[in-house]
């Protein structure tokens, strides 16, 4: 199908414009059947399919088709695996096509500023180029199908509390380093079919209506082509938003804001020339979903649950491993326990709640294994469970897991004491995360930490395996021997977590946030919601590790951090050039080699320093990262390659990236603080910038140019004659001095004569 897109619009009238930008139901956009404009369909994600088919909603309440359940971003993050991400995109996308949906909305982009937020389960990271790179490699995989994606939440929405109202308030430099970044490149890389505006307001503005924000940024300067849809009943004055850039309002205003927009341009308030351009980008975006050609592929549920299963796997972080406990091996008899091991906690509540194809019963799969090497298997409850029914409405929402049961705990220990290695699944119930709310603190319910503590305590060989959205604490980790981070591991996250254990897959999941020890270190705490009203973002670009590690503050597990079942040694870190301008790239090189004696995975991460940074910058920054599967002794090369960006700063003066000259220390790790070896770059700006000089400018900047120092010099010489002053004294003393209050001081040496002499000379 195509639509001449510029003649259709001249065939238009004024109603059936305004009726295109907005929803028929809430779902879909409405048809124009008289000039062949169809029905574009869309449906929730991003880790699967949320089609609904009767009583729609955004929280899930009532049912959706059966999907493909994958793992939550959170876990997704953790791969680290740009095309394992892909991989998922393009199943997902698949599935939309079977099922005529036209467009998925998601990925989320937003970045986890603080812990507490209830909806990290579905954002990738607190580093803004890995959630980037992620987002990219997901839509890349959906649009490969011919299906559009929908990035959201745009932009700054980075909690729940107040989602559609409050104001998040974050300086320029932040917002383009840390916010707006993790959704720069995926727009400018991958030209996702359309942005979803989040709810809240940015800087004083709706994102809804902010033309800033929809016109000058995403489109003047990213390019973007698609069309924007609002996050559902983001919209707050239409009109507005129309002038903004906002394209689509969903889900249906019942035809009432289609109104407000036709006596807009009726009264001369809004010019139709700008509802056309809207008109042009949402038909522009119609066109594409209707042009894919050829079968629709048919949904394959095991197929597409035995990748669940493999992405689920590399996912998973071990973050601890005394003795190496795991795999297990030597072992005849397991105690398995926890509630989650019969009724896994793998998705998160709210808008992408997804109705599983197929669903893993964690005990069940590792008793398939364990049979085929002759273990026993026992499983107990240890904690009840809340009880999770598709239908919302049955849904418990009160925690049956705050209470410790002390019977059931007297069980789960009778039953450890009596194998050789206890697993206990445990994690976050339901009811402790979601879309809609945040979280108050970061623990695990208390009877699922008295359980660890008292299972820990009569079998020395525990595991822990873990089920949750965003960070926990864990008071008790000194108690077991190893700890494997599932997140929320999708439908398969059963005889994913089987794999691991029995290592049928090598671990190699990073976390793609950080631990922290106490929910009070993180770098939001204090302005984090903020009133409702507002929330301030003072932390500034200190968000994540890039806090912890500026001020070095011990975190409990840090970004980037992930143990395998083998040894990884780096051996070499280059460059292939010592010094490069702001206009080319260095490829850095680093050689890895398996010391162990399984093949493994290992993810280099190459971290970007440089303490002598002109304007105050995070300690190191990741810029770079990329994976390697080695055998046993066997080396190979990763290459990341450096641009400008890596560099660079966003500098409010000149509303642009500046990469300054300097030293550049590149850090080549296996987490932030795991840095195994570095090398040095100088950077060499390719355009000298004019410096205007004027009667505040500092005497140190000054004294940076030739004309300046030998001016200063000179005067300085008099000065220690006059006064006796060392250089050393006057230097400390005036360098952050205004040139004009030389006056003041040294009155005798410099009149407003030879200060605009002066002025004038550097200036020439
Ligand atoms: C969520 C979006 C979601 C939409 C439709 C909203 O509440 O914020 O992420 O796509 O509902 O369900």
């Amino acid at each position: 199908m195509s639509i001449d897109i510029k003649e259709t619009i001249k065939r238009m009238t004024l109603e059936e414009k305004a009726g295109l930008c907005s929803g028929m139901n809430y779902w879909q956009t409405k048809p124009v059947e008289r000039l062949g404009i169809p029905s574009v369909m869309m449906a929730d994600g991003p880790h699967g399919l949320r089609k609904q088919e009767e009583d729609p909603d955004h929280i899930a309440m009532s049912g959706s088709v059966p999907a493909t359940c994958y793992p939550t971003a959170s876990a997704l993050a953790c791969s680290w695996d740009r095309d394992l991400v892909e991989e998922v995109g393009r199943s997902l996308g698949g599935e939309c096509r079977a099922q005529n949906i036209h467009i998925v909305l998601g990925p989320g982009a937003n970045i986890k500023r603080s812990p507490l937020c209830g909806r990290n389960f579905e954002y990738f990271s607190e580093d803004p180029l890995l959630s980037s790179e992620l987002a990219s490699a997901h839509v890349r995989g959906v649009q490969s199908q011919g299906v559009g994606s929908s990035l959201k939440h745009f932009a700054a929405n980075n909690q729940e509390f107040k989602r559609q109202l409050t104001d998040s308030q974050v300086d320029e430099r932040t917002l383009r380093e840390i916010y707006l970044a993790s959704f720069e490149g995926v727009v400018r890389n991958e030209q996702p079919w359309t942005v979803m505006c989040a709810y809240n307001k940015l800087n004083g503005s709706y994102c809804s209506e902010s033309h800033r924000l929809l016109t000058e940024i995403l489109r003047d300067e990213w390019g973007f082509e698609g069309f924007v849809v609002s996050d559902w009943g983001a919209v707050n004055e239409r009109v507005e938003g129309i002038r903004a850039g906002l394209e689509l309002e969903m889900p249906s205003c019942n035809g009432d804001r289609d109104n407000l927009i036709v006596k807009a341009v009726q009264s001369g308030e809004l010019d139709e020339k700008i509802l056309d351009k809207v008109v042009e980008r949402l038909l522009s975006v119609i066109e594409k979903a209707f042009r894919c050609e050829g079968e629709a592929p048919l949904f394959d549920a095991d197929k597409n649950h035995d990748f669940a299963r493999k992405a689920a796997a590399q996912c998973m972080v071990l973050l601890k491993n005394e003795d190496d406990l795991l795999p297990l091996e030597k072992q005849k008899s397991l105690a398995i326990i926890g509630g989650f091991a019969d009724c896994p906690r793998y998705q998160g509540g709210g808008s992408s709640h997804v109705n599983p194809a197929r669903l893993d019963n964690p005990v069940e799969e590792i008793r398939k294994i364990a049979e085929t090497k002759g273990i026993a298997v026992d499983y107990s409850e240890g904690y009840p469970v809340d009880v999770l029914n598709e239908r919302y409405s049955a849904r418990k929402f009160e925690s049956v897991s705050d209470v410790p049961d002390q019977n059931m705990i007297d069980e789960a220990c009778r039953s450890a004491a009596k194998a050789e290695a206890a697993i206990i699944f445990t994690g976050l119930p339901e009811p402790y995360e979601s879309e809609g709310f945040d979280r108050r603190h970061i623990s695990i319910p208390a009877g699922h930490e008295k359980l660890i503590e008292a299972v820990a305590a009569v079998q020395p060989n525990t595991v822990v395996i873990l089920s949750n959205g965003s960070p926990i604490e864990m008071p008790w980790l000194s108690r077991v021997k190893s700890v494997v981070e599932g997140y929320l591991g999708g439908q398969a996250f059963g005889g994913a977590a089987a794999d691991i254990l029995f290592g049928v897959v090598n671990p190699s999941g990073k976390l793609a946030e950080t631990y922290p020890m106490r929910v009070q270190d993180n770098p939001s705490y204090l302005y984090f919601p903020g009133d409702g009203e507002s929330v301030k973002y003072q932390e500034g670009l200190f968000v994540g590790y890039r806090h912890y590690d500026s001020i070095d503050i011990a975190p409990l597990f840090p970004f980037g951090y992930g143990l395998s079942y083998t040894r990884f040694s780096f051996d070499a870190i280059e460059a292939d050039r010592e010094r490069i301008s702001d206009e080319e790239e260095v490829n850095v090189t680093v050689t890895v080699t398996n010391r162990g004696e399984r093949e493994g995975t290992e993810t280099v991460q190459l971290y970007v320093r440089c303490p002598d940074y002109p304007v105050q910058k995070p300690f190191q920054e990741l810029k770079g990262f990329g994976k390697i599967t080695l055998k046993p002794g066997e080396s190979g090369r990763v290459v990341i390659t450096l641009g400008k960006r890596a560099f660079a700063y966003f500098d409010e003066k000149i509303g642009d990236w500046r990469a300054p000259a300097g030293s550049y220390e590149l850090a080549a790790g296996s987490s932030s603080r795991d840095i195994h070896g570095t090398c040095r770059i100088t950077l060499i700006p390719s355009r000298v910038e004019k410096i205007i000089y004027t009667r505040n400018s500092s005497i140190s900047e000054i004294y940076m140019s030739e004309v300046g120092k030998s001016y200063l010099d000179g005067m300085s010489e008099e000065l220690q004659k006059q006064r006796g002053m060392t250089p050393d004294r006057l230097i400390s003393f005036f360098k952050d001095m205004p040139l004009r209050s030389l006056q003041v001081l040294a009155g005798e040496l410099i009149n407003e004569e030879k200060l605009t002499e002066l002025l004038n000379r550097l200036n020439g």
